[in-house]
């Protein structure tokens, strides 16, 4: 089971708050059984109508729905030829997908530290960092929308995973259209949920059509290697559904992040929050703490509080290179906190509560 699995055995039991939880109704159930008795369920239109909608609200020519948030990338990265002998920049404070997607397309990882105090890489610390990579994976970190403009300076090419943040925006624009290709993932914990499922969107018609070359082996004039990367009528079905949701969705998150400021900051908490001018999708409530979290963490589980580091394992540690010394202090010291549209007011005060316990017996400071 995934690390964020939306089905463990805890969040079965009825006083625990998980980590992650989709938001799943009448309209998704509608659209599953309107599959389901089509005796489609294969890739069909659904999948094409979810293609025109992302292509449509990232004002893109075209996009391409996969299997998954990772396949997107992978064919991200083929489809732009960063393959064996490119060097793609990754920040190493995020989900291990990233890091594997580069590493299968052939391309040369290039681990980048979190600026100091921050959970993102700096586009300006690039020029010391050795030669420049041929492109970078510029990750918005869990809902937060970050600035895209000096990474463009910095980098020929760029991919905007958007996989924690669909529908964050920066002054308005929304992620993704600023790169040459945005990544999404519907993984079930995520934005949006259709158990597991990705898109790519770009704003060349080229790179859109290589990649839809390369998602499906079948039916070729020329050879080429190709792959099953396609993504079905059932996942588009239900991450249609879950697309009409979306700005109901991001409105109950941010009402869900505005009860929990005051509370947290009056524990010793330091929220992160977007920068001014920009709309986070508060995918993760992400929040400073002046420790390791380790007995935190802990704490907060043995009262039924899912909280969680944001990334299990830090990618410098994954792949045994050089400690990176930011990101090693971000991951001892940041929590995830349960955020979702379905969890419940009475939940919440119960996540405020055990971290008000938490302070009283010195867990915070
Ligand atoms: C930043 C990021 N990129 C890519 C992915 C991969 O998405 P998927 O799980 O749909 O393969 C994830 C998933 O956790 C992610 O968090």
């Amino acid at each position: 089971m995934r690390k964020d699995s939306p089905v463990s055995d805890s969040s079965l039991i009825s006083d625990i708050v998980p980590h992650s939880r989709p938001t799943l109704g009448d309209i998704e159930e509608a659209a599953v059984l309107r599959i389901l008795r089509s005796g489609h369920p294969g890739a069909g239109p659904d999948v094409i109508a979810l293609e025109d909608e992302i292509a449509a609200y990232l004002s893109h020519p075209g996009a391409i729905a996969t299997g998954s948030g990772s396949q997107a990338l992978l064919a991200a990265l083929m489809s732009l030829d960063l393959r064996a002998g490119k060097r793609v920049a990754i920040p190493a404070f995020t989900c291990s997908a990233v890091l594997h997607a580069v590493e299968w397309a052939g391309a040369e990882p290039v681990l980048l530290d979190v600026a100091e105090g921050a959970i993102a890489p700096d586009p300006a610390a690039m020029d010391s960092a050795g030669t420049l990579p041929d492109a970078a994976i510029i990750v918005h970190p869990w809902g937060l929308p970050l600035d895209t403009t000096a990474w463009k300076e910095v980098v020929p090419i760029m991919i905007e995973d958007c996989a924690q943040s669909i529908g964050a925006r920066r002054e308005s624009t929304p992620v993704g259209t600023t790169g040459d290709v945005a990544v999404l993932s519907f993984y079930a914990t995520k934005m949006l949920c259709a158990g597991e499922g990705g898109v790519l969107s770009a704003a060349d018609e080229a790179i859109i059509e290589r990649a839809g070359d390369l998602r499906d082996y079948d039916g070729k004039a020329e050879w080429a290697p190709r792959f099953n990367f396609k993504m079905s009528d059932l996942q588009a079905a239900l991450a249609i559904a879950q697309w009409s949701r979306l700005p109901e969705f991001l409105e109950r998150r941010a009402l869900l992040a505005d009860r929990y400021h005051e509370p947290f900051r009056s524990i010793g908490l330091t929220p992160i929050l977007p920068d001014p001018g920009s709309l986070g999708s508060w995918y993760r409530y992400l929040c400073w703490t002046q420790t390791d979290t380790a007995d935190l963490l802990q704490y907060c589980v043995s009262q039924g509080v899912h909280c969680r580091r944001p990334v299990p394992v830090t990618l410098d540690r994954l792949m045994g290179s050089d400690p990176l010394p930011n990101t090693r202090e971000a991951w001892h010291r940041v929590i995830s906190i349960p955020i979702y549209p379905s969890l419940t007011e009475d939940e919440q005060d119960r996540v405020i509560e055990v971290l008000g316990e938490a302070r009283e017996r010195g867990l915070i400071s």
